[in-house]
C-alpha cells in the first residue's frame, strides 16, 4: 500500500493541493483550503482475474422516447430551465443568501403540485413553521406540498424509498443535508459531495426532478455549489443586488438545452413577481438629457433588454491614487477600455477618478457594452449629455475599432418600439432601417460624435 499523503481541498471549487496554501490556485478565493483526511491509494491496476461485467455498446441512432419536459408553470422559471424540467434530471440552483432561492422554489413547487404534480420540499434550514409561514406570506398555503425538515440524507432517502416518487423534489439546501456514511461536517466538500450523489442517484433512479439549492459563500465556510457542478444536469444561478427589486435567473450549464435564456422577477411584497416584458426595467425614466448616462440595448438569450450604463468622472487635484470602481460591469474591461480611450483618442483618465454603475441591479455580461459604456465615459468627460432617444452597441477591439455585434438588428428593432429614435453602433449592421442609425468604424469617431452632441 503507498504511502498516505496529506491533501487540502478548496472549500469552495473542490480542487486538491497538495500543500497549504493562502489562496486556491484554481478558483483564487482566500483562505479556503482545508485538510482532508488522507486518502488511501490502493494499487492502482485492476486485478482482471477477479472478473468483471461486459459493458454493452450500443449504436448512437438508436430511436428512443423523446426527451419529456415537464413546464412548472412559472413561465419565467420555465423558459430559463429551456422549456420545463426533465423528469430525472438534477438541477443545481447557486445564489447569495438572501436572493430569494427559497421564495421562488417554493413558488414553483406550489405551482407542481396544483397541478397535480407530488411534491416534496425538504428544508435543512428552516423549521417546518417557517416555511408554512412564508407560503401562508405568498398565498399558497393551499397548496399540496408534502413539506419536511430534516437534514439526515439516510432518513430522506429511506422516506422517499418507501413511498410514489414524486415529480418534483427540493433540497434548500444542500449544505445543510449530513450523511452518517461520511466524514466530517455539513457543508464540508466531502459532505455535500457525497449527500448530492446519493439524492442525484435517487433522482434518476425514480425519475423524480430534483433540485438542490447551494448558497454561494464568499468566505469558504461552507463548500460552495461550484463543488458540484459537474454531477448535476442543470446549474442555474439566481441573481440581483438585494437592494434592488429584480432578480435573473440564468442557466450556466444545462445538458438539455440552450444557456443563453434568462427568467426575469421582481421582488415584490407577496413573493417573486414574473416579469413578462424586461425590456423596460433597466433604464431608469429620465427625460432631461444628463451627462454620463447611455442606453444599452443588450440581448439576454433571444430577448432584448435596454439597460442604462452611468459614468461619473470626477477630477483629483493632488496626486492621489485616482479611484476607479464598477457595479454591474468587469472592472478589467473597463480597465481596458479606459486604456484604449487614452492610447487611441488622445483623452486623459488618469488624474480623475472614474465609478461606472449599471442601473437596476442588473450585470452586463454581453461583450456589445464597450460602445455604450464608451459612449457614457466620454459624455461625462466632456460634460456633455448624450441624446436622451438613442441607444449605443458594439465591440471595441484593443486597437480601437468598433466591432460588429449578433443580432444588430434585434436590438435596434426593440429599441425603436420603445420609441428610441437614434442607434449608433458598428458600421454595417443588420436591420438598422428601424432607427436613424449611425454606424461607427473607430472609437474616434465615436468620441466625435459625443463631443459634437450640443
Ligand atoms: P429567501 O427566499 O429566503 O432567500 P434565499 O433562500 O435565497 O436565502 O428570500 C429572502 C428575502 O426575500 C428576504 O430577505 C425577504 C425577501 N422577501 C420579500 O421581499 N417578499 C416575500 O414575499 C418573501 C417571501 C421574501
Ligand atoms: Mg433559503
Amino acid at each position: 500500500m503507498a504511502k498516505a499523503k496529506r491533501r487540502y481541498i478548496c472549500q469552495a471549487c473542490g480542487s486538491v493541493s497538495h500543500r497549504w496554501q493562502g489562496q486556491c490556485p484554481d478558483c483564487a478565493e482566500w483562505n479556503t483550503l482545508a485538510e482532508d483526511a488522507p486518502a488511501t491509494v490502493f494499487s492502482l491496476k485492476h486485478d482482471l482475474s477477479a472478473g468483471g461485467r461486459p459493458v454493452t455498446f450500443e449504436p448512437l441512432d438508436m430511436p428512443g422516447a423523446p426527451l419529456e419536459r415537464r413546464p412548472t408553470g412559472l413561465a419565467e422559471f420555465d423558459r430559463a430551465l429551456g422549456g420545463g424540467l426533465v423528469p430525472g434530471s438534477a438541477i443545481l440552483m447557486g445564489g447569495d443568501p438572501g436572493i430569494g432561492k427559497s421564495t421562488l422554489l417554493l413558488q414553483a413547487a406550489a405551482k407542481i403540485a396544483k397541478a397535480g404534480g407530488e411534491t416534496v420540499y425538504v428544508s435543512g434550514e428552516e423549521a417546518a413553521g417557517q416555511v408554512r409561514l412564508r407560503a401562508s406570506r405568498l398565498g399558497l398555503a393551499d397548496a399540496p406540498i408534502k413539506l419536511a425538515s430534516a437534514t439526515s440524507v439516510r432518513d430522506i432517502l429511506t422516506t422517499l424509498h418507501s413511498m410514489t416518487p414524486p415529480a418534483f423534489l427540493v433540497i434548500d439546501s444542500i449544505q445543510t443535508m449530513h450523511s452518517d456514511t461520511i466524514e466530517g461536517a455539513p457543508g464540508t466538500v466531502s459532505q455535500v459531495r457525497g449527500c448530492a450523489f446519493e439524492l442525484i442517484r435517487y433522482a434518476k433512479e425514480s425519475g423524480t426532478a430534483l433540485v438542490l439549492v447551494g448558497h454561494v459563500t464568499k468566505d469558504g465556510s461552507i463548500a460552495g455549489p461550484r463543488v458540484l457542478e459537474h454531477m448535476v444536469d442543470v446549474v442555474m444561478s439566481f441573481e440581483g443586488e438585494r437592494s434592488h427589486q429584480y432578480r435573473i435567473l440564468r442557466a450556466l450549464k444545462n445538458r438539455f438545452g440552450a444557456v443563453d435564456e434568462i427568467g426575469v422577477f421582481a421582488m415584490a411584497g407577496q413573493g417573486l413577481e414574473e416579469v413578462r416584458n424586461p425590456s423596460m426595467l433597466f433604464l431608469s425614466g429620465r427625460d432631461e438629457p444628463l451627462a454620463g448616462s447611455a442606453v444599452f440595448p443588450a440581448l439576454e438569450g433571444t430577448r432584448p433588454v435596454l439597460v442604462e450604463v452611468q459614468a461619473l468622472i470626477v477630477r483629483l487635484q493632488s496626486g492621489a491614487t485616482p479611484r476607479r470602481a464598477v457595479v454591474g460591469w468587469d472592472s478589467g474591461r473597463l480597465a481596458m477600455l479606459l486604456a484604449v480611450l487614452e492610447s487611441r483618442c488622445g483623452l486623459n483618465f488618469s488624474s480623475a477618478e472614474v465609478y461606472l454603475n449599471v442601473a437596476g441591479g442588473y450585470r452586463l455580461s454581453d461583450p456589445a457594452a464597450d460602445v455604450a459604456v464608451a459612449a457614457a465615459l466620454v459624455s461625462a468627460l466632456a460634460d456633455k449629455p448624450l441624446p436622451t432617444n438613442s441607444v449605443w452597441f458594439g465591440e471595441i477591439s484593443l486597437a480601437g475599432e468598433v466591432r460588429p455585434v449578433a443580432h444588430a438588428g434585434l436590438r435596434t428593432k426593440e429599441a425603436a418600439k420603445l420609441g428610441f429614435g437614434i442607434g449608433v453602433g458598428p458600421e454595417d449592421a443588420d436591420g438598422s432601417s428601424d432607427l436613424n442609425y449611425r454606424g461607427l468604424k473607430q472609437l474616434a469617431n465615436l468620441v466625435d460624435r459625443v463631443m459634437a452632441s450640443p
